[in-house]
């Protein structure tokens, strides 16, 4: 990090200075591993994203904000190729995921690492095998390798105890962490987060986060991530963007957002209950 010491000491340009670099691991380039472009999906009637454009910056951590209900799963379902558009594309890794055959698709979704909403462990699975279960199916490695991977992937998220235990013995928090360990297996590029913070109390949800960081600042990778949880989007994003009616309403940097003069925006952010966002 640059100090107001470096602006006043020596040769350095103070115009070259004003954008501090960013942390180890948090190094955004300017290539997109995942657009969005103009996806449109309705349901019956019903208009979830009506035109929605967004670049995720790669090996930087994104946050679509939105209140409940603005479609920010289905967003993410398009992005792993669960859903497919009505209109627009979704292009990962260069190539518009609907262009490509479904085993295409398939071997795209393996560079993916998801955390669902709740863990979306398998219940008749011990915590071990559940993180073991990405290796087994998608590689040829032996028992020996893959267990070497779990219990390291198991350390970071500290949870090497509760390996034998089945998720219905562990706590939502436990959970988690161990759909964190399992969504981080096979060395994925891009990792997706779906309100990770839904259902922990607030120390857990920091706690969390902190685990976020720690994992992004060590593997980088490019995150997504949505939540309606406004403390989580300040505390783990390097960006941030604001999903209101089936559009992106802002993108940018967190403070960004947070200093953002768009009605919605603002009362979003701020959990104010005057404002163009109503109960509807
Ligand atoms: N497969 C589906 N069929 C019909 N409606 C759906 C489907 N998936 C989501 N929806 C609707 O789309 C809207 C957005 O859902 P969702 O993306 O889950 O919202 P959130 O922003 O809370 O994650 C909701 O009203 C939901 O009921
Ligand atoms: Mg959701």
């Amino acid at each position: 990090m640059s100090t107001s010491d470096d602006l006043v000491g020596g040769n350095v340009d103070p115009w070259l200075s004003v954008s501090e670099p960013d942390p180890p691991g948090h190094e955004p380039d300017l290539t997109h591993s995942v657009q969005i472009r103009n996806v449109k999906k309705a349901f019956g009637s019903f208009h979830v994203l009506t035109g929605l454009n967004l670049d995720f910056a790669d090996n930087a951590i994104t946050t679509v904000l939105g209140p409940s209900g603005t479609g920010k799963s289905v967003l993410l379902k398009h992005i792993v190729g669960l859903l497919e558009p009505d209109h627009g594309e979704v292009v990962v890794f260069g190539q518009d995921i609907w262009s490509v055959s479904e085993r295409e698709r398939q071997e795209i979704r393996k560079r993916f690492g998801v955390l669902f909403q709740d863990g979306a462990l398998f219940g008749s699975m011990n915590i071990y095998d559940n993180v073991a279960f990405p290796l087994r199916k998608h590689t040829n490695k032996s028992e020996t390798e893959i267990r070497k991977i779990v219990m390291e992937r198991l350390e970071e998220v500290g949870l090497t105890r509760a390996v034998n235990k089945a998720p219905g013995e562990v706590s939502g928090g436990m959970k988690k962490r161990a759909g964190f360990a399992r969504a981080l297996v096979l060395n994925p590029s891009v990792v997706m987060f779906d309100e990770p913070d839904s259902g922990l109390d607030p120390v857990r949800t920091s706690l969390l986060n902190d685990l976020i960081l720690k994992l992004h600042a060590e593997h980088g990778g490019t995150y997504i991530l949505v939540t309606h949880d406004i403390r989580t989007a300040r505390k783990v994003s390097d960006y941030v963007g604001v999903v209101w009616k089936g559009k992106l309403v802002h993108y940018g940097e967190t403070e960004e957002a947070f200093n953002s003069e768009l009605p919605f925006v603002r009362q979003f952010l701020s959990g104010d209950s005057v404002g163009p966002l109503g109960m509807d």
